[in-house]
């Protein structure tokens, strides 16, 4: 199959034509890459098992891990899913359309083969103008994971997808760079308390001015607990990795800096290729090492935006050892090193 890439800019008359192809293609069963807000999703229809099944297929994806489905119109809720709590509602208005999935009970209409077998549902409505548009015209129902390969980082630009996904599926939607960079908070209401099973760009506190108290899923801090089983049966699954070995160094400032000097300089001497996820601040303080800008400290929007990038840039450099300090835990600072974290396998080390 021959993939074709179109670019999209979010609006009409100037994107009718990408539409129609697009909507033609998910018509007779085909899957399109489309931005989001947060990454870029692989889409098919959610109603179809059949496009669920290529979704999985594309991907090399698991069957057991559940796709997303996404919506454009809060009317379209009570389709996919029942016993919608009045907290569903509130979330929805305030974070909808935007970066937050909410895991439901799921109605008869969405195919076991889209819930990987589950009873619940996760669903989503982004803001992305483009997909906004893609979901409206073409596809209500939009099942979509990230855009990426099975275990790769997800993709935050229309060449990820074609890097891993080329000649696999009919369309990329190319509408350049994502803007948050980092897929959604995913937040479980099916229980008697809502949990919290992803972190992302909205954090539990947002979460907790709307609706009070949130759990959070015990399998997104016990990393190294291989018996706690993650309610969100993605979360088990190596992810985001580059090629090479990533070792996050966390400690003072200098410490970080002197000790991934050394071990550069170390692994040089035996002819290994390194690299260095740096914040821009510390780029001048690693001589004749290969640094990977991720923005300021000071900004973690900027981190969280070039996180999946500089991961995919590690490979392309064919970096073999892989240094990143430490993000911290507040705010989106969490959600990075959650994913952070899956990409180094936990490999961790203190100075
Ligand atoms: O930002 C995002 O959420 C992106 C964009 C494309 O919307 N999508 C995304 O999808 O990250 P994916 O498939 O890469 O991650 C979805 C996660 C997986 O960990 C999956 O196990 C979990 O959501 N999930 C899906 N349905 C679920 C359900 N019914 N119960 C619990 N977890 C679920
Ligand atoms: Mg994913």
């Amino acid at each position: 199959m021959k993939t074709k890439v179109m670019k999209a800019i979010g609006s009409l008359p100037e994107d009718e034509e990408v539409m129609k192809e697009a909507g033609r293609i998910i018509k007779s069963g085909g899957l399109v890459a489309v931005p989001t807000e947060t990454v870029y999703g692989l889409a098919g229809n959610a109603l179809d098992p059949s496009s669920s099944k290529k979704i999985y297929a594309a991907k090399g994806r698991p069957s057991d891990n559940p796709l997303i489905v996404h919506i454009a119109d809060i009317d379209d809720l009570p389709v996919i899913a029942r016993d919608i709590p009045e907290k569903a509602y509130s979330l929805a208005e305030t974070f909808w359309p935007g970066p937050l999935t909410m895991v439901l009970k799921k109605t008869k209409a969405v195919p076991p083969e889209t819930t990987g077998g589950l009873d619940t549902v996760a669903v989503r409505m982004p803001s992305d103008r483009i997909a906004h548009e893609f979901i409206k015209l073409c596809c209500p129902f939009m099942a979509a994971p990230s855009a990426n390969a099975s275990g790769r980082p997800s993709c935050t630009k229309a060449s990820h997808v074609t890097e891993d996904l080329d000649g696999k599926i009919e369309l990329v939607i190319d509408g350049g760079e994502v803007g948050i960079g980092l897929e959604s908070t995913i937040v479980d209401l099916t229980g008697e308390k809502p949990c919290l099973l992803r972190p992302g760009f909205i954090s539990k506190t947002d979460l907790e001015k709307v609706i009070g108290p949130v759990d959070i899923d015990p399998a997104v801090y016990n990393k190294n607990r291989p018996d706690i089983r993650p309610k969100a049966p993605g979360m088990k699954y190596r992810h985001y990795a580059p090629k090479g070995q990533l070792t996050i160094i966390e400690g003072p400032e200098e410490n970080v800096i002197s000790y991934i000097s050394e071990e550069c300089q170390k692994a040089g001497n035996k002819g290994l290729k390194c690299a260095v996820l740096a914040v821009s601040e510390d780029i001048t303080r690693y001589n004749d090492i290969l640094t990977i800008d991720m923005g300021s400290r000071a900004d973690l929007r900027q981190i969280s935006h070039n996180l999946f990038s500089a991961l995919r840039k590690c490979d392309e450099e064919g970096a073999q050892l892989i240094f990143s300090g430490s993000f911290g835990s507040k705010g989106l600072g969490e959600a990075i090193m959650n994913r952070l974290l899956k990409a180094a396998g936990n490999r961790v080390k203190k100075v």
